[in-house]
């Protein structure tokens, strides 16, 4: 993709409203080459950051993850090469989900919109990971709160956060208040590698 209609895509992305209509046809434009631009050229590594250290973690063998907001699959093959769990994927975009059915690393894929109740049992999963979903207008730090109740007491949730809107949005807060409510436990939100841009590394624990 030349650099100035890659650059067109980012903006569009960067700039998107909250309107998730606005989100799936901006992914559909960017879907097919998402991969290229992120892990290519801008050097994303965070699929890979999260997967090592959700694996670094936790046993997961057999263990059901959830991978939430996971576009194309990057980190469930890069789980997929660390454990042998049973990964399964949403996201809110079909054209990115497509791209994830075809590496063959998720037993159920489907679409589901982050930013409202999420269409799975509480406790159902043994670990959750959601990488570069909490950024620019895409989901904001309440969208953890679901996450928390689908994790099974003990089970991690691993998380990116952009630098961008870390303080932007307060998402230290709002992972203190889950914290502070005893939904889970907040164990560490260190500054990590991400793409040009830095991240935090949310790990909480679900009670
Ligand atoms: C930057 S991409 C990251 C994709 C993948 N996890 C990765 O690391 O390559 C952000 C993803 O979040 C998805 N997304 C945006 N808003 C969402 C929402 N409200 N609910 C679920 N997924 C959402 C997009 O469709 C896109 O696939």
């Amino acid at each position: 993709m030349e650099a100035k209609s890659k650059n067109r895509t980012l903006n569009r992305i960067y700039n998107l409203t909250g309107n998730p209509d606005e989100c799936v046809e901006a992914y559909k434009e960017w879907a097919d080459h998402y991969e290229e631009d992120t892990v290519d050229g801008m050097g994303y590594v965070a699929p890979t950051v999260v997967a090592e250290k959700l694996a670094s973690l936790a046993k997961l063998d057999g263990k059901s993850v959830l991978d939430a907001g996971c576009g194309t699959g990057l980190a469930g093959v890069e789980l997929a090469e660390r454990a042998s769990a049973l990964i399964d994927g949403m996201d809110i975009s079909p054209d990115m989900l497509d791209l994830a059915r075809k590496k063959g690393a998720y037993e159920d894929l489907r679409t589901a919109d982050m930013t409202g109740p999420l269409d799975y049992k509480t406790n159902q999963y043994d670990a959750v990971m959601c990488v570069g979903t909490f950024t620019h207008a895409h989901v904001g730090p309440k969208g953890f709160d679901e996450l928390v109740r689908i994790t099974r007491p003990g089970g991690l949730i691993v998380a990116t956060v952009h630098e961008d809107v870390w303080d932007a949005d307060d998402y230290l807060a709002h992972l203190k208040s889950l914290d502070a409510s005893g939904a889970a436990r907040l164990k560490e939100y260190d500054v990590a590698p991400y793409h040009l841009h830095k991240c935090r590394l949310v790990v909480l624990e679900a009670v």
